[in-house]
């Protein structure tokens, strides 16, 4: 109330203060951001060798891109052949966005765990482990997601880099 300086709040006061909160978040911070657009040297070799495999042969950069690690775009990633939430799909009712779901950023995944629209993946193994057999099969599967043919160090590698992405200190920006 005092804030928006009113005897009486309500929804108008409610979504914008929501909104205001959170442009106030700010998750810039991280080890990869001081590597990636600084140069500094913040990532280990597995970490460096993360980002090799991330924008090279597993092709993660191809939708996880950008500042926010997305292109904000609609893909079936091969989660299920029968999708519980049928995702683009209910809005377009065009069948080939069946599955289709909206990429989401890599930032803070240490403190966002379960993964996926559904929170069916508790770890950053799994999701790893999902996208190197290439996922199930569905007739919206996105072509990018096949098999990577990644061995066991190479899926350590793509972990920590993940891991690095995470900001340590989330600054409030008054
Ligand atoms: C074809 C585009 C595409 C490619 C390529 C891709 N992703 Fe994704 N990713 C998505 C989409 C879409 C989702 C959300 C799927 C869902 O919620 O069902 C997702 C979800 C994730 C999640 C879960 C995030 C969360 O907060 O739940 C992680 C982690 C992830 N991807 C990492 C990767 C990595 C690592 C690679 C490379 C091996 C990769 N992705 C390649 C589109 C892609």
């Amino acid at each position: 109330k005092k804030a928006y300086g009113v005897d009486t709040i309500d929804f108008f006061h409610l979504s914008r203060a929501i909104a205001t909160y959170e442009r106030s978040l700010i998750s810039g911070f991280s080890r990869w951001d001081a590597w990636y657009y600084k140069g500094e040297p913040t990532l280990s070799d597995e970490e460096v060798a993360g980002w090799r495999l991330f924008t090279g042969k597993a092709g993660c950069i191809r939708c996880h891109n950008g500042p926010d690690l997305t292109n904000y775009s609609f893909h079936n990633i091969g989660l299920y052949e029968v999708y519980a939430d049928v995702g683009l799909f209910r809005r377009t009712r065009d069948s080939a966005d069946i599955g289709k779901m909206k990429t989401p950023t890599l930032r803070n995944l240490v403190y966002t765990a379960p993964y996926m629209h559904d929170g069916s993946i508790k770890f950053m193994e799994q999701v790893i482990e999902h996208y190197n057999l290439g996922g199930k099969n569905h007739p919206s599967k996105s072509p990018l997601i096949r098999p990577l043919q990644l061995n066991k160090a190479e899926m350590r590698q793509l972990v920590a880099l993940l891991k690095a992405m995470s900001d340590t200190v989330m600054p409030v920006v008054q």
